[in-house]
């Protein structure tokens, strides 16, 4: 267990090492010292104690177990407050299908109910002179001492798409979804859970074209350089959790817990990949899906990783249904249908193409990846019409473009699941959890 340990904590240092030499900002550097030079102390905690000698040698082991697991834990603590922000369905509290977290963000704070992207890297909000946001919370910018518009010759400012820098100020356009996006570039603190972090950059719209925008803003999980796990690498090192509640669920159920303590022991843990041409993504190693007991046949490319191509399967926080290539979608529904049996009509609904207007026994389908089956109950594959009488398996082929050749594990097939995102040992946990 000693052992294990130690090697954990050293890869996690090894990784904090290429996580700072793979992106730049200066800001990094401090927050990297203050990690390694907490985990070097860790590596060194069992010191003899002076009664130690009278003590057996099982009992000494037993304490020396004992106080280097309270001592890491007071370590891990120090650096890793517990902190946990509660998450809802967006759909029943600011209509959109994502999953959000209540961020405070300014001094003195001002809450939004930001929805969560684990695809995306930067944290953007509805300012105060924003054109085309809405009606809805926006973050007034006037009223926090702690506000700043970034200038141009600030690092972030190289780390956003199309910066323009006419009047001095960072500003920046970017696309999200449908919608044309103006934003400045901002640093604030921000306040998930209980620990704020200043100086948090982000972007602060001022101007939106489209309906892609989501009321309240976003904030990015992702892995690059804007994101949360960057600009927080000191404070989570890189880890964080979610349970993502059902969602028609109207209460902040479900939970994201930010850093290595208080994570889940007791999961199954699969590989993440990285893409480098796509950085901020989850890639992991989906290698098969079995529908009830059979393992169906699905083309080995539908499903290979593919750094070049972009090929491969993510796990997606902010997609609502999974999508699988069309090979393997065709394969795994097929399969779906002869086990429902063929007495019963299938019917469309909306994107879905295998429904039902009667009650059917669904059977399980399981993900394979490496070293993690992920079995679904019917509760993360079936969606029920809100009228009640059609049920639907919820997944569908990928849109034919050009992101076609990627596999989308999405939040509904998350739901009721604890999903670790463990960056520095470079892997995926996933066990269940009820947060509905
Ligand atoms: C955004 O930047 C512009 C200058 O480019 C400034 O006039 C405006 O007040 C800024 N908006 C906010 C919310 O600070
Ligand atoms: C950014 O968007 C603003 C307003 O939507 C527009 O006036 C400006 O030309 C755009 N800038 C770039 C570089 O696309
Ligand atoms: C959700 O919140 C409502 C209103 O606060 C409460 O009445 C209800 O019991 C809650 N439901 C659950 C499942 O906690
Ligand atoms: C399926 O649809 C056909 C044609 O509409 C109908 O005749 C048949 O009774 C239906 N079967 C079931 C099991 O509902
Ligand atoms: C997953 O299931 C397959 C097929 O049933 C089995 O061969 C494989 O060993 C399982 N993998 C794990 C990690 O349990």
């Amino acid at each position: 267990m000693e052992h294990s340990l130690s090697s954990l904590l050293f890869l996690s240092l090894i990784s904090a090492c290429s996580i700072l030499f793979a992106s730049s900002p200066a800001a990094q550097a401090s927050s990297h010292v203050a990690s390694s030079t907490l985990q070097l102390q860790v590596l060194h905690v069992a010191k003899p104690a002076p009664h130690e000698s009278v003590l057996t040698w099982e009992d000494r082991m037993l304490q020396t177990l004992s106080a280097d697991h309270d001592r890491l834990q007071f370590l891990s603590n120090l650096a890793v407050k517990k902190s946990s922000a509660p998450i809802a369905s967006g759909r029943q509290v600011t209509q959109n299908p994502t999953y959000v977290v209540k961020v405070n963000v300014g001094t003195p704070s001002q809450s939004l109910l930001m929805a969560m992207d684990t695809s995306n890297d930067a944290a953007w909000m509805p300012c105060n002179g924003c054109v085309g946001c809405g009606s809805g919370p926006l973050f007034d910018s006037l009223e926090s001492t702690t506000y700043k518009n970034l200038g141009c010759q600030e690092a972030q400012c190289k780390q956003v798409p199309n910066s323009n820098c006419a009047t001095g100020t960072c500003v920046f356009n970017f696309t999200y979804g449908s919608s044309s996006i103006a934003s400045n570039l901002s640093s604030d603190t921000i306040t998930l859970a209980n620990d704020p972090i200043p100086g948090y950059t982000f972007g602060c719209i001022q101007g939106n074209v489209g309906n892609s925008l989501l009321a309240q803003g976003l904030i990015g999980l992702g892995r690059g350089p804007l994101s949360l796990l960057t600009q927080t690498q000191s404070l989570y090192q890189s880890t964080f959790s979610y349970c993502l509640p059902n969602f028609k669920s109207p209460n902040f159920t479900g939970s994201l817990r930010l850093g290595p303590s208080s994570q889940p022991r007791l999961a199954k843990f699969t590989p993440l990949l990285k893409n480098p041409r796509r950085s901020s993504l989850y890639y992991i190693n989906l290698i098969g899906i079995k529908v009830g007991r059979k393992t169906v046949e699905i083309p080995a490319e539908a499903l290979a990783f593919s750094a070049s191509t972009g090929s491969g399967t993510i796990i997606d926080s902010g997609t609502v249904f999974t999508r699988l290539v069309e090979p393997a979608y065709n394969a795994v529904r097929d399969e779906f249908r002869k086990r429902v049996g063929s007495g019963f009509n299938v019917t469309a609904l909306g994107g879905f193409d295998t429904c039902y207007t009667e009650a059917i026994v669904a059977p399980s389908i399981t993900f394979m990846f490496t070293g993690m089956n992920l079995t679904l109950p019917a509760e993360n594959l079936l969606i029920h019409s809100t009228a009640g009488s059609t049920t639907c398996l919820a997944m569908a082929a990928a849109p034919m473009n050009v992101n076609s050749v990627l596999n989308v594990i999405a939040n509904m097939q998350q739901q009721n699941h604890r999903i670790l995102f463990d960056v520095p040992n470079s892997r995926l946990g996933v066990a269940r959890e009820f947060c509905t």
